[in-house]
């Protein structure tokens, strides 16, 4: 092991409030477990799939129908990827409709630092990045919204928001976008213009078969990066007798 890489191990743990956190976000309140570990599967695959592109890589996490886990999803990986020192991660919410990304990250209406998405994409003199709430111990940026008043469709259609998102670009390694489901909605199908690619989150032993190929088709499967399946159970999973030993071992 180098001195760079101890380094990196002797980072001390954040001193953030994180007590509203939504006990699924693994990545943040439980690094060490094995499911923070599947996050870092994630976050291997996308930057292998991004190796060799330059510039910042836009993704925008979608599902296909609703409650299928793209917000706990989001969170995870951009929490997991912002681990990385030298990485610049916003993560935005761009589900209007269920704008739920500061729900997660505990917080009650819009009562953070930053202006929501919705009020940036009003604002002409706004950018992502002084909108933005900045949990500085995650090394994350985050613009959540609330509902707009007009067209949810309108809104990520106008050509200030696609000006908003390319802006962005300029300083930041990663967007993520937290989206709304394909099927119900359409406002994912604006989306495919401005990004680099979806990731599909599939809800494990729920999302049918169908409406996972229906959804693929929607997308155009050159912009599917890949698929993250969501909520498998350790206890189910053939591996499990494997992996218990492993991450249940005693201190000695
Ligand atoms: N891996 C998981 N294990 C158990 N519960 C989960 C998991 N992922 C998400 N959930 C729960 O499922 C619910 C939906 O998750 P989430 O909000 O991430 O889904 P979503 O696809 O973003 O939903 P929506 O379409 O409403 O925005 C939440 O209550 C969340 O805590
Ligand atoms: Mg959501």
């Amino acid at each position: 092991m180098t001195a760079h890489d101890l380094a990196l191990t002797e980072v001390p743990p954040p001193s953030v409030t994180t007590d509203r956190f939504d006990p699924r976000l693994v990545s943040m309140l439980r690094p060490e477990s094995f499911d923070a570990d599947q996050y870092r599967m994630l976050r291997y695959a996308v930057e292998r799939v991004c190796t060799g592109k330059k510039g910042c890589h836009t993704i925008a996490i979608t599902s296909p129908i609703a409650g299928d886990g793209k917000t706990v999803t989001s969170v995870n990986l951009a929490a997991t990827i912002a681990k990385a020192e030298q990485s610049r991660v916003l993560l935005v919410d761009t589900d209007l409709r269920r704008p739920n990304l500061g729900r997660i990250l505990g917080q009650h209406g819009h009562d953070h630092e930053g202006s929501s998405l919705v009020d940036a994409v009003l604002d002409r003199r706004q950018t992502l990045e002084r909108a933005a709430w900045r949990l500085e111990a995650f090394n994350l940026s985050v613009v959540t919204t609330r509902r707009p008043a007009v067209d949810t469709y309108e809104l990520l259609a106008s050509d200030r928001f696609s000006e908003l998102v390319r802006a962005a670009r300029d300083h930041f390694d990663y967007i993520l976008l937290d989206s709304a489901p394909v099927l119900p909605a359409p406002d994912c199908r604006l989306l495919g213009q401005l990004i680099d690619g979806f990731l599909v989150v599939v809800a494990a032993g729920k999302t049918p078969r169908r409406l996972l190929e229906e959804t693929l088709v929607t997308l155009g499967p050159e912009k599917v990066l890949g698929l993250v399946f969501n909520g498998e159970i350790l206890a189910q999973s053939r591996y499990s007798r494997y992996y218990y030993g492993y991450y249940h071992q005693k201190e000695k």
